[in-house]
């Protein structure tokens, strides 16, 4: 898909946490050098110009994806918005039209809208209206669930003028399947901790499954969030954590409490895991140095997955060295700064020569 307007700019909007738009932005100048910011449209919501297309950039973060930069859309087109007949406008502009002719007719697709200010438009009320448009025109079926194609809309204030930025991508080029990146649970029933989300992102986002009857040894389990969640997808976990776990863990025979840190318990026992994740509040190197100690008692083909802890100002180097100290053990399959991680990083491995895909 290229501009509908060959002599439009290219020009993307870049999105990652506010705490680590730095960083995204160090990523993106290293995938497409001479990328230029153009404004910052909310806390870690930039407008940039590219010196190269989107679909080229998108094919170099394909074969190295970035950990900062959370979600990636393209702009082939601003419109200038005003009131409730806006949508009615846009939808007869001939900017539109183009990038409606665009969508491949055979491929599902779906409409993303953010709204970065005030505005007299609702996301529904927009999505709602293109998608309806957009499926006429095109012939193509909507599928939010699992679009191939995304329309992406941002509503913003640039340079003192409400506007919408719109642009067709690929969804697999956008970073993320969700607008912005920002990836959405709602509260399941007996959720101990927010924790949960965190993990439940990460075997999304990694594509990761889960050996139903698997064991699973949770470091820094309390009070259990990651836990449950395991304990849902049917593995039986080993719990480490000097703190308590929440009640609702007590009754669960899948269960195994074990009250020490990860140093002490290191030294008890050799189970061979399936599984092996951690989210101790550690230093990320510390952290790391563990995680290769526990990686005799990792099954070969077994997973491991932990969050890297940052300090609240970022710096490149502990999170570089806590990789480096991981990869004496394991092969990196992936790392992530989440949407639902804090200041950390979420990183998945395997046992450095048993690099399968999932
Ligand atoms: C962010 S919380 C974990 C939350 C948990 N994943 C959940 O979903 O509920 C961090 C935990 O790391 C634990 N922790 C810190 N140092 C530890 C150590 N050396 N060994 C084991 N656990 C540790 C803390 O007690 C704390 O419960």
């Amino acid at each position: 898909m290229s501009a509908p307007d060959a002599n439009f700019p290219w020009l993307l909007v870049l999105t990652a946490s506010q705490d680590y738009i730095e960083p995204a932005f160090q990523e993106l100048s290293g995938a497409a050098p001479n990328a230029k910011k153009l404004g910052a449209l909310a806390p870690g919501i930039w407008l940039v110009e590219l010196p190269t297309t989107f679909a080229e950039l998108a094919a170099v973060w394909r074969g190295a994806p970035p950990i900062f930069a959370r979600h990636i859309c393209p702009v082939q087109y601003i419109r200038p918005i005003s009131d409730e007949n806006s949508i009615a406008e846009l939808l007869r502009s001939s900017g539109f039209q183009q990038v409606a002719s665009a969508l491949v007719p055979t491929e599902p697709f779906s409409v993303q809208t953010r709204i970065l200010t005030e505005c007299v438009l609702h996301p529904y009320d927009i999505n709602t209206a293109l998608s309806a448009a957009l499926a006429e025109y095109s012939g193509a079926a909507l599928d939010v669930r699992y679009p191939v194609q995304v329309v992406s809309v941002v509503a913003t204030r640039y340079k003192g003028q409400l506007v919408v930025l719109v642009g067709l991508s690929r969804a697999a080029d956008n970073l993320s399947a969700w607008a912005g990146g920002v990836h959405r649970f709602t509260h399941g029933q007996g959720q101990i901790s927010r924790a949960e989300f965190k993990l439940l992102e990460a075997l999304d986002v990694f594509h990761i499954s889960l050996a139903a009857n698997g064991q699973a040894l949770d470091l820094g389990a309390a009070p259990g969030g990651w836990t449950h969640v395991l304990r849902q997808c049917g593995m039986w976990v080993v719990a480490v954590d000097p703190a308590k776990l929440h009640p609702a863990l007590a009754a669960d025979r899948g269960v195994q409490y074990v009250c020490a840190t990860a140093e002490a318990y290191l030294g008890r026992s050799c189970e061979r895991f399936d599984l092996i994740v951690n989210d101790m509040r550690m230093d990320a190197r510390d952290s790391a140095h563990l995680m290769t100690a526990y990686a005799a008692w990792l099954k070969p083909e077994g997973l491991a997955l932990m969050t890297c802890k940052l300090p609240e100002r970022y710096q490149p180097a502990i999170l570089n060295r806590a990789l480096a100290i991981l990869q004496d053990k394991y092969s990196i399959q992936g790392a992530r700064q989440l949407y639902h991680n804090r200041n950390e990083v979420t990183v998945w491995m395997r046992l450095k020569g048993k690099a399968l895909a999932t």
